[in-house]
């Protein structure tokens, strides 16, 4: 009976804290890697208040408090057309101004939601915010709550935001994420790689930040709330998703902490129509995912009937997770608009799967050994498929250039040769941690809570300018030094003679 108050006691004088998530881009796969951890986060007795695009339908989860800002996938896929954009524009620099409007639009019109003009108005305050590291405006909350902030990104930490953290890259080794190079870079790519990290700086400095600054000084009314000052001087830590054995070894500050598979879910039953159609696929199945954000564009009719066709001529079934209807359909095809990816990729008779490469899928190819066919087209894709090509786990498939014998070569080479299933099988094993990724998650969050902040991780190279980082000033120093004293020895062995 004294028992009950007591715990009471204990839950409210531990490390329960006022966690404030904020998780604002409409990409299914940056949500679905970090539900798990506000989900956790609250059954565990903190006070968790969530922005999402996509809340977690769960009534019972009573410490949780979710603002559903999922208006936004209708903003930026319908009213501004985003896929379209991506797939359509070839020249880089136009691409990224495009996608920062729609960005600087979707900011706009979510500090416009009255949830979020009521989070303002209120006087709450947190112990720490853990907020998605690709829209910059939305740390400027944490000059409001004066609370340290944990960056959060469902993809490897970027070469940008490691930067600002203090662990500096050399793209000799780690080229940005959108380039599609492999792990020994030639002297053109190294090239490229300084010009590209060099021309991405330029752009989110100068195109992206200012407008985003802009932006959040005016909702919150702070005039002078600096982004730039915040993530030097208040990010604690920095959550990024890094699969073991997939990605390149890079250095790392022990404030970035490497999460995976924090998505996976246990095994449930699929569908009965599922079930049974890839238990008759005696030869095998394919599951072709397109991935949750690009819908059709990418697949012209011709494209489309050219698939078929080659799909049609394959001993094997077909999962085609498709969000339009497909009509004249083979009868090895089956076209879903939804599916239960990891527990299609557990079945054991599916035997490829064809993907853009997104980190989340990979991981689960990997953990389900199913050999990859990759279709990169944005973002860390062409990254994540380079290093699946070069860990012989599966194949780049270049959807551009695509003929029906070609996919189907490629698709019959990646199911045939054992070599990937057989490096599947060796690196699966390296998924198995120390700590369950979740746990790490929570007790990270909750070691910020205790300690105010992680202070003692906060790397001196964040106040070291890069150019002294890189030597440049002594090694121009020693130069000129050395030229002088040459070309006085020069002058003095002149003036003996
Ligand atoms: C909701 O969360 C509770 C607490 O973790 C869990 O027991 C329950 O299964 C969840 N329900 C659904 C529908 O996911
Ligand atoms: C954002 O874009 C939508 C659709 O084009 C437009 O209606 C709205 O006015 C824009 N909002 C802001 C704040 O610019
Ligand atoms: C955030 O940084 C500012 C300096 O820019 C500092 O004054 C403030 O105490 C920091 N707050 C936290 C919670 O770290
Ligand atoms: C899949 O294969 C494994 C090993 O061959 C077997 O143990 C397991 O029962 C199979 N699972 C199903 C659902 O058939
Ligand atoms: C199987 O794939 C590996 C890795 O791509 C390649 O080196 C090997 O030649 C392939 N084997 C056959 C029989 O095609």
């Amino acid at each position: 009976m004294y028992i009950i108050p007591f715990l009471f006691l204990l839950v409210k004088s531990g490390s329960c804290g006022r966690i404030l998530c904020i998780f604002p881009t409409p990409f299914y796969s940056h949500q679905s890697f970090f539900q798990p951890v506000w989900r956790e986060l609250s059954l565990r007795g903190h006070e968790v208040t969530v922005i999402t695009t996509n809340p977690l339908k769960n009534v019972t989860l009573t410490n949780l408090k979710q603002i559903d800002l999922s208006f936004t996938y209708k903003l930026v896929y319908e009213d501004h057309d985003m896929q379209h954009v991506i797939n359509t524009e070839s020249n880089l620099l136009k691409l990224m101004k495009h996608v920062f409007f729609i960005m600087n639009n979707m900011t706009s019109e979510q500090l416009q939601h009255p949830q979020i003009r009521e989070l303002i108005k209120d006087d709450d305050n947190f112990d720490v915010m853990i907020v998605e590291a690709h829209v910059p405006a939305w740390f400027g909350f944490a000059k409001k709550y004066n609370c340290p902030v944990i960056v959060a990104t469902s993809m490897d930490a970027t070469n940008h935001f490691k930067r600002i953290i203090g662990a500096i890259n050399n793209p000799v080794y780690t080229p940005h994420v959108n380039l599609p190079f492999g792990s020994d870079l030639t002297f053109l790519q190294r090239m490229i790689s300084v010009i590209f990290e060099v021309f991405d700086e330029f752009q989110t400095s100068y195109l992206l930040y200012p407008i985003q600054q802009k932006i959040i000084r005016q909702a919150l009314d702070e005039p002078d709330l600096n982004l730039f000052e915040i993530l030097k001087n208040n990010v604690s830590l920095m959550f990024a998703n890094a699969i073991p054995g997939f990605g390149k070894v890079t250095m790392n500050l022990p404030s970035i902490i490497r999460l995976n598979g924090l998505q996976i879910k246990p095994p449930r039953p699929l569908p009965e129509g599922l079930q049974h159609f890839l238990d008759g696929a005696s030869e095998g199945a394919i599951y072709f995912s397109l991935g949750s954000n690009i819908k059709s564009y990418l697949i012209s009719e011709e494209k489309k009937s050219l698939l078929l066709e080659a799909f049609q001529e394959l001993p094997f079934k077909v999962i085609w997770k498709f969000e339009e209807k497909v009509s004249d359909l083979p009868d090895n095809v089956r076209v879903v608009a939804w599916a239960p990816q990891q527990d299609i990729l557990r079945h054991n008779n599916t035997k490829l799967f064809v993907t853009q490469g997104g980190l989340q899928s990979i991981e689960e190819a990997i953990r389900f050994k199913v050999p990859i066919l990759g279709f990169p087209f944005f973002g860390d894709q062409f990254h994540n498929v380079m290093r699946v090509k070069h860990l012989k786990l599966g194949s780049w498939l270049d959807l551009s250039t695509l003929t029906k014998e070609s996919f189907k070569g490629v698709v019959m080479e990646t199911i045939n040769n054992d070599t990937y299933l057989r490096n599947l099988e060796e690196i699966s094993d390296l998924l198995e941690q120390p700590l369950k990724p979740l746990d790490k998650a929570v007790w990270w969050v909750e070691y910020v809570i205790r300690h105010k902040g992680a202070e003692h991780l906060r790397s001196p190279l964040v106040d070291i300018p890069f150019y002294q980082y890189y030597l440049f000033d002594v090694i121009i120093f020693l130069v000129l030094f050395s030229v002088m004293v040459a070309i006085l020895r020069v002058g003095d062995i002149g003036s003996e003679d």
